[in-house]
């Protein structure tokens, strides 16, 4: 995967990147994380400096709780969240601790491209399965089963990356019980659960973990600021003990303990469901002005579903045209994106874009996707 060029920093100037799947610098809000910061320090005592509790600082993890309970609709125990440095480091503790080299993961199809690596890292074998619009395909789930024995499935249930996609209840709840009958570990990135800007998608898959074999990662990434390097792992009570058993746990305690205290303030203060909600409005108006912007110039050339959360718009092009070769004429006209290959464990999905909205505003969302219609003509 090194032929991969990620995100380092900003792009160049003048070019306009849809394949930049992070927040525009206008949505990193640094007053919040003052005020948050500042009310923590006024209240701060010394021992708030000492190492934290393996499983995360008990305050925060109570209003982590309480954030999670109202913004998912349902009850969220404090004794179910594991606090982790994010949802790249959760997936790499779980592959670390949960699975050993040469077993088998099963990914969806297409999947988050930057969790191949890491499954890479642990010598795991990756199996793939189809998505549709109702999320995973749990047929095609079904017959992989048949003829093999995953230690771990990774899927992104809601508002998936690359492909917008949400799995439907109905496959949620098949999926969790397919996991029990064939004993292998869910690994739920549940990233975008909150960023939804039309109806609310189906309940977390967090909200099923006392099953004993979901492990739902959530993260301040998406909803608060990538910098933070703050998240979770909710689970039953057995696989939390079993996170806090982990020997660089036990020696560093609670990972990223001093950013808990932060926002904690913030969402104590109620600044993080502000912030949220702005997000929600501020990425609606993008997603809307990607998909007028897209109708206008792209629908002879390419179908899509416009997504209803999350980043990421996927394109499927009519012609059987090989998106990376197509970004390299884009790029001359100072616009770009991903190209849909490496979001497939097998190289296929030649033919496919992921553009985000997320990181532009709506001016510059519409003036970059004119940009990309020379490209069909
Ligand atoms: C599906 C998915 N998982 C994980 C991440 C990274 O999460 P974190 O910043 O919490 O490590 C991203 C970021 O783009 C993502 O899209």
């Amino acid at each position: 995967m090194s032929h991969i060029v990620t995100f380092e920093g900003k792009p160049p100037e003048g070019m306009i990147n849809f394949g930049v799947g992070q927040p525009s610098a206008d949505l990193l809000p640094i007053d919040l994380v003052q005020k948050a910061t500042e009310d923590f320090l006024q209240a701060a005592q010394p021992l708030d400096l000492n190492y934290g509790v393996l499983q995360g600082d008990q305050r925060f993890r109570d209003s982590l709780a309480t954030f999670l309970t109202k913004n998912y609709g349902q009850p969220v125990d404090a004794d179910s969240l594991f606090v982790t440095g994010g949802n790249s480091q959760a997936l790499d503790l779980i592959c670390s601790h949960m699975s050993s080299p040469g077993d088998t993961i099963i990914v969806e199809e297409p999947c988050y491209f930057l969790a191949f690596q890491i499954f890479a890292d642990h010598g795991l074998n990756i199996v793939s399965v189809p998505i549709d619009h109702d999320g995973l395909d749990i047929d095609a789930l079904e017959e992989t089963l048949a003829r093999t024995k995953p230690a771990l499935l990774y899927t992104i249930p809601s508002y998936q990356n690359p492909s917008g996609q949400t799995m439907s209840a109905t496959r949620r709840k098949r999926l969790v019980e397919l996991s029990q009958e064939h004993d292998f570990l869910i690994m739920a990135d549940e990233v975008y659960q909150l960023l939804s800007y039309y109806d609310s998608p189906p309940d977390a898959l967090g909200t099923l973990s006392e099953s004993g074999t979901v492990l739902s990662l959530g993260s301040f990434s998406k909803i608060l600021a990538p910098a933070l390097r703050l998240g979770w792992i909710q689970t039953s009570n057995e696989r939390v003990n079993r996170l806090t058993k982990i020997g660089a746990i036990n020696s560093g305690g609670s990972l990223n303990h001093f950013t808990s205290h932060i926002v904690r303030h913030a969402i104590d203060l109620g600044l993080q469901q502000t912030h949220l909600e702005r997000l929600r409005r501020t990425y609606r108006g993008r997603v809307e002005a990607m998909d007028a912007a897209l109708k206008e110039h792209f629908s002879d050339h390419a179908t899509w579903t416009r997504p209803d959360g999350g980043y990421f718009f996927w394109l499927k092009l009519n012609k059987d045209t090989s998106a990376r070769e197509l970004r390299h004429k884009a790029e001359e006209m100072e616009v770009s994106f991903q190209a849909g290959e490496f979001f497939s464990g097998s190289s296929r999905m030649k033919n496919y874009i992921r553009l985000s909205f997320a990181y532009y505003n709506e001016e510059d969302i519409r003036a970059g996707i004119s940009r990309l219609k020379p490209l069909f003509v």
